[in-house]
């Protein structure tokens, strides 16, 4: 069989396929091929031989999936709060307010124990008018001792999953429910996600996204203030405070039980189609 690709480039190839596998993508749409456009297996992609000569020069291939094609979204679902008043029901607006005063007013804030075993506030990161904005549930070892949300390994699958979605990290904003790191990677406690929420709320209505990816149970839960388990809405389309909402799996699930991806996938496909995204086109020879 003739040598298709080097040592380097059948890696990044394997590594791009390996990826979308994971995702639960195994077909691939290509262009090139004996009889032009065409749907091809990961196998074909990585060890059929070309049908015209292929040099290194042409491009990786972007072998990505055809998108979904676009449905309406059905109508935003509203869960029913447990009782008692949301957390957030009753949080004003701040006038004129910027992302710049809420870093200001937090300062080096002292309000829950969290302050105690912090090395760098967390406050969050992105593109301030950003259409897209990933609530994750607060910062681990990575995060904490270089004050960016979602740099460790999670971060790494969280990266991955918007770059899947054609989009660069620098064009969501990424934020947390708490700002500092819970002891050994616990989940926040009730008190400590009251003390910071009102920083999220600020975050989220200066920012102003027209959607809300929650990720993982804590960010869907405090935000939505329900009980429910985030299976019973993850993928949904939920309205909050003028936001459409959804709340998926979190990237440190995922690198516990892959085959989620695939699942997480589905609701991102949906964010894109809201956000009337498509996915990059591969480029043409
Ligand atoms: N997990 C989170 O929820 N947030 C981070 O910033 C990193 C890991």
């Amino acid at each position: 069989m003739p040598e298709r690709f080097s040592a380097s480039l059948q890696q990044k190839i394997e590594d791009r396929l390996r990826y979308y596998e994971d995702l639960g993508i195994r077909l691939f749409y290509t262009d090139r091929g004996p009889s032009g456009a065409g749907v091809a297996s990961r196998q074909a992609l990585v060890s059929a031989p070309p049908a015209t000569s292929i040099t290194e020069e042409i491009p990786l291939p972007k072998s990505l999936p055809k998108p979904a094609p676009m449905k309406a979204a059905p109508p935003p679902l509203v869960i029913a709060p447990p009782a008692g008043p949301s957390l957030f029901e009753s949080f004003d607006k701040v006038k004129d307010d910027t992302l710049l005063k809420t870093r200001e007013d937090l300062g080096e804030c002292t309000r829950c124990k969290l302050h105690k075993g912090r090395n760098k506030i967390v406050f969050g990161d992105g593109n301030p008018k950003a259409q897209l904005v990933f609530v994750g549930e607060g910062p681990g070892a990575d995060e904490d001792m270089q004050g960016l949300p979602f740099v460790g390994r999670a971060g790494k699958l969280l990266t991955q999953m918007i770059e899947a979605m054609g989009l660069e990290r620098k064009d969501v904003y990424i934020c947390n429910v708490v700002k500092c790191r819970p002891p050994d990677n616990r989940a926040p406690e009730p008190d400590e996600v009251a003390a910071c929420s009102p920083f999220l709320m600020r975050q989220i209505d200066v920012i102003h996204p027209k959607v809300i990816v929650c990720l993982g149970a804590t960010a869907a839960k405090t935000i939505l203030n329900t009980t429910r388990g985030i299976s019973q809405f993850r993928g949904e389309w939920l309205e909050w405070r003028g936001h459409k909402l959804m709340a998926t799996y979190h990237p440190a699930y995922l690198l516990r039980n892959p085959p989620a991806k695939a699942d997480v996938w589905k609701d991102l496909q949906k964010v894109m189609a809201e956000l009337g995204l498509q996915l990059p086109k591969k480029s043409k020879s």
